[in-house]
């Protein structure tokens, strides 16, 4: 657990961090420290190799006792400057500082920073960006020294007025639900997937309840769900041993009678294409096919934690999908929750199978309104990159509230389409609608084919966030390691406030 203070003096600091604008210009603060150092961070930051570029950084051990070492970081343009640069450039910095198994900083001074962000804003990004940057799934590692050790403190010094102060504060705190959620959700992802079975996802949600009153959990195992007719939720997962479960989270935080949010999140534990079986590598990373579900627990546990004066619902769908001679079948037919029949085209387009199950659950709460999270299709990772996720909506202005949202927190969404010509694409000939279409040859539009399979199982306002930005794979990017990233929960809490 990092400890986060507002400092107005440097102590115990293993390193100082001063943000610097290409604009360079040192405060004050700087100034005298500056001064102490008899010009060390004049001399670095005039260096020909720094030029303050966004995420540039010089590093420096200095004689001083109080302040061992400095580490000047570009904030690039002021201009061009916004909440996702901050929480890139201080990531990068908590990885690097970490890469010199220092775990104690201080940022001298978050006044220029803070002020552009707004206070309250920047204590919030700061805090999530520090914890989300400091995570590393390595507790598999067997050398325990050669795991990543956590940053246990950071301090934020600066000029700031009391009030300014308490603004902070109060961003320090809920980043610090924020970040957490976040990293619970990709704790979650990261679990490989002979260990992170439907059944521990079902007993994470239980525990999660258990240490949050205010959550109801309740898990729907094979034969509540027989009872239910989820028949297509039955069919993906009658190819493996792991039993499915159906897991609903409820919160109700108004006092109103509102009608509640429904999220729904895909939690496929492992897909391997079942019997249209992944070829080569399509496999690799296939543990995080339940991301979505673990963005819903993630939500959830936020949610509860920050006291949202809102009703939520989660509902999550949750199987393997695996090939055996009790898999489900290329031409079978199945039926969903609501009496609708699916014509299976491909076994390996399961995300919508379960989800179809869920979203036609979600109607029996008259909801005002259901966003699911999924990582539906490689083709929206292939139009967007694995750094923005694709939302499509049946609900003008829906999308665009959610992309604003996502621009606020510094998360990307980016606004796809559903419309005549996917919905057309996926009619089929033997059963209401079918599990594969494209529009102008096969395949072609394959996320808003996807997206219009779900929206068939809707009669309400609908929101569908296709997680393309969901993992890194192995390598991760400067700011934030490998595996699971946990996309949409800082978005979706930004939504419903
Ligand atoms: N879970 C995958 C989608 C996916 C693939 C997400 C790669 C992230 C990275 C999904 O179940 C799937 O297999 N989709 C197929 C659908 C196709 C058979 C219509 C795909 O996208 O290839
Ligand atoms: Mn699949
Ligand atoms: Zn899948």
């Amino acid at each position: 657990m990092t400890k986060f203070n507002i400092a107005k003096k440097l102590d115990g600091a293993q390193c100082v961090v001063i943000p610097v604008w290409e604009e360079k210009s040192f405060d004050n603060s700087v100034k005298q420290l500056d001064k102490d150092l008899g010009g060390l961070l004049s001399n670095m930051a005039s260096a020909k190799d720094f030029e303050s570029k966004k995420m540039q950084m010089s590093f420096s051990l200095t004689n001083d006792k109080k302040v061992p070492a400095v580490l000047l970081v570009g904030l690039g343009k002021q201009k061009d400057f916004g909440v996702r640069d901050w929480k890139k450039i201080l990531g990068a910095v908590v990885i690097a500082l970490q890469g010199k198994k220092l775990n104690k900083f201080s940022v001298l001074s978050v006044d220029a920073v803070a002020k552009k962000l707004g206070v309250k804003t920047f204590g919030m990004e700061s805090v999530v960006a520090v914890e989300t940057a400091g995570y590393a799934y390595d507790e598999h590692k067997s050398e325990k020294e050669s795991r990543v050790k956590p940053i246990t403190q950071v301090d934020f010094a600066g000029d700031l007025s009391a009030s300014e102060k308490n603004n902070l504060q109060k961003g320090v705190e809920e980043g610090v639900v924020l970040g957490e959620s976040v990293n619970y959700a990709r704790h979650l992802g990261n679990i490989p997937p002979s260990i992170m079975t439907p059944s521990l996802l079902a007993q994470e949600a239980q525990k999660l309840g258990k240490e949050n009153s205010k959550l109801k959990v309740k898990v729907l195992s094979l034969p509540e769900i027989k009872k239910l007719k989820m028949g297509c939720l039955l069919g993906v997962s009658q190819g493996s041993v792991e039993e499915p479960k159906f897991i609903i989270v409820e919160y109700f935080g108004s006092t109103s009678r509102q009608q509640p949010t429904v999220l729904a999140g895909k939690g496929i534990t492992f897909d391997s294409g079942g019997l249209g079986i992944k070829p080569g590598n399509y496999m690799n990373d296939m543990k995080f096919d339940m991301l979505g579900a673990a963005t819903v627990l993630g939500i959830m546990r936020a949610a509860v934690k920050l006291g949202l004066k809102k009703n939520l619902v989660g509902l999550i769908p949750s199987c393997e999908n695996m090939p055996s001679g009790s898999s489900y079948r290329p031409d079978d037919i199945l039926t969903a929750h609501n009496g609708k029949t699916v014509e299976i085209m491909h076994t390996d387009a399961e995300g919508r199978l379960i989800l179809a199950d869920a979203l036609s659950y979600a109607v029996k709460y008259k909801p005002k309104e259901v966003i699911d999270f999924a990582t539906l299709t490689g083709a929206c990772m292939v139009a967007l990159g694995n750094e923005r996720s694709g939302v499509f909506s049946n609900k003008d202005g829906f999308a665009d509230k959610l992309k604003s949202s996502s621009d606020k927190v510094g998360e990307q969404l980016w606004h796809l389409p559903v419309g005549e010509e996917y919905s057309e694409a996926i009619k089929s000939e033997v059963a209401d609608v079918k599990n594969l279409g494209g529009v102008g040859g096969p395949g072609y539009g394959g996320a808003s084919t996807a997206a219009a399979f779900l929206e068939f199982f809707t009669d309400y306002p609908w929101a569908h966030i296709d997680l393309s930005c969901s993992h890194y794979g192995g390598k991760g990017k400067a700011w934030i390691r490998g595996g699971a990233n946990g996309f949409g929960v800082q978005t979706v809490i930004d939504y419903l406030r």
